[in-house]
């Protein structure tokens, strides 16, 4: 049996402009992991919520989710063939650790927003350290699952200012 390696939700139709999110490693796990850092929104919520925002805007938002490194740095890759405007990634624990996922998205040069759920400034030294902060347009940690729809928002707003 083929084993599910990611999963992606899509909304509104191809001549929109498109963003597409990105979610790193155990985000398939939101709602049931560390609620104390995570919070109690689940995944397929904040895609939902997104999803809707980005309908209403007239704007097609694809949200993809690995556990695979490969799979995301593939996923950057067709974004830049598809035309993609801005991402927003939590790249989760390969914040810390990803210089390929770096590279690929230094390669495709889409402009993207960092997104973590928690404040990874509070938390363990290991943590407190991106190998994407520096090239990303701007980060938001600690806001929890709305750190997400904020960064939907700026960026609805940028698209009708380009
Ligand atoms: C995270 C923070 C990372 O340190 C951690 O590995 C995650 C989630 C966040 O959203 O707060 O998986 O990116």
């Amino acid at each position: 049996m083929m084993k599910k390696k990611s999963s992606s939700a899509k909304t509104k139709t191809s001549h929109s402009p498109r963003l597409l999110v990105l979610h790193g490693p155990n985000l398939n796990l939101l709602g049931a992991r560390e609620p104390q850092h995570y919070g109690a929104a689940t995944l397929e919520e904040i895609n939902l919520a997104m999803a809707l925002r980005a309908e209403a805007a007239d704007v097609y938002l694809e949200s993809f989710q690995t556990n695979h490194e490969g799979a995301l740095i593939e996923r950057i890759h067709a974004a830049k063939k598809e035309g993609v405007r801005y991402i927003i990634i939590n790249p989760a624990a390969w914040t810390h650790t990803s210089v390929a996922l770096r590279d690929a998205l230094a390669a495709t040069a889409i402009p993207f927003i960092e997104v973590h759920l928690s404040n990874i400034h509070t938390r363990e030294t290991f943590r407190q350290h991106s190998y994407f902060s520096d090239l990303a347009l701007g980060v938001i940690t600690g806001l929890g699952h709305q750190g997400y729809l904020l960064a939907l928002e700026y960026l609805l707003n940028k698209i009708n200012t380009d």
